[in-house]
């Protein structure tokens, strides 16, 4: 199946009431333990990758192994850019073929994130690609950047989605990047009002943090996209360690690193029972 925008993939998620994980990779070990599990399972997936993880893998074949590993899977897969910061970064992205770009502005006064969120809307729907816009402050840390957070503004979002033009809006109500423990509360009532704001499928950063119960009910209210990333670094190095110490003796890579990639497509197989997208492909 094709490489597809995230607007393809989280519109009918949002009107049809279900979610689709953003699994942030940082290896072709992740991206295999991802599409595998979404071809298992039917279900259409995000393949998200920050600038971090493109300067670790290589922002050249990295993403085109993605690409093609994608076009082979029967599933719709989406290759996005998560939390881009700059206009050269979502230039990088857009040469290296992905399909979706976030720009993260939202540390920004509002007027510099509208005028830069616009400007990458600009560049990206030429090039064929979605964009994702933040409004408000998801808090704690990603990439190089910690925040303590600031809830979105209900009232803010429609003057936002339509100075910009962008297509798909991560917004704040709870939930915190990064999480050691998975007990975040969310501000439902505060996530309805921005859902009655916009028709735009929304994010939920920080996914690895927020309980499945509440996930769910954020997905009743209008979130069609999850981003979870902590959860699965702690799970493919949870599992590494382990690995390790049963075979101190072992060298050879594949036997290491398997376990591992099972454990993540453990992982991501629960996460997309929960989100509701199997049989959705
Ligand atoms: P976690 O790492 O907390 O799951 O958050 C992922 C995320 O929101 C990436 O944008």
């Amino acid at each position: 199946m094709a490489l597809v925008t995230s607007k393809e993939i989280l519109v009918p998620a949002r009107q049809k009431g279900y979610g689709v994980g953003a699994f942030n990779c940082v290896n072709l070990e992740y991206v295999r333990a991802v599409l595998d599990t979404a071809v298992a399972l039917h279900s259409p997936v995000i393949i998200a990758v920050t600038p971090g993880a493109a300067k670790y893998s290589g922002w050249v074949g990295f993403p085109a192994a993605i690409r093609a590993m994608a076009q082979a899977a029967s599933v719709p897969v989406c290759l996005h850019l998560d939390h881009g910061s700059s206009t050269e970064e979502v230039e990088k992205a857009l040469r290296a073929g992905f399909t979706s770009v976030m720009i993260d502005a939202s540390h920004l006064p509002l007027g510099e994130n509208i005028a830069l969120t616009r400007r990458v809307v600009e560049m990206a729907h030429a090039a064929g690609v979605s964009v994702e816009g933040e409004l408000g402050e998801i808090g704690g840390q990603e990439e190089h950047v910690e925040s303590a957070g600031v809830l979105t503004d209900p009232e803010a979002v429609p003057g936002f989605v339509e100075a910009t033009g962008l297509d798909v809006l991560a917004a704040s109500f709870g939930s915190v990047h990064q999480k050691a423990a998975r007990d975040a509360v969310l501000d439902l009532e505060r996530l309805e009002r921005i859902a009655r704001a916009t028709f735009l499928p929304l994010v939920l950063h920080g996914g690895s943090g927020v309980p499945f119960p509440t996930v769910q009910q954020a997905i009743a209210r209008g979130v069609a996209k999850i981003n979870v990333g902590t959860e699965l670094q702690r799970t493919f190095t949870r599992t590494l360690r382990e690995t390790l110490s049963a075979h101190p003796a072992e060298w050879d890579v594949r036997k290491l690193l398997g376990p591992s990639v099972k454990a993540l497509g453990q992982a991501v197989r629960e996460r997309l029972e929960v989100f509701g997208s199997v049989d959705q492909a």
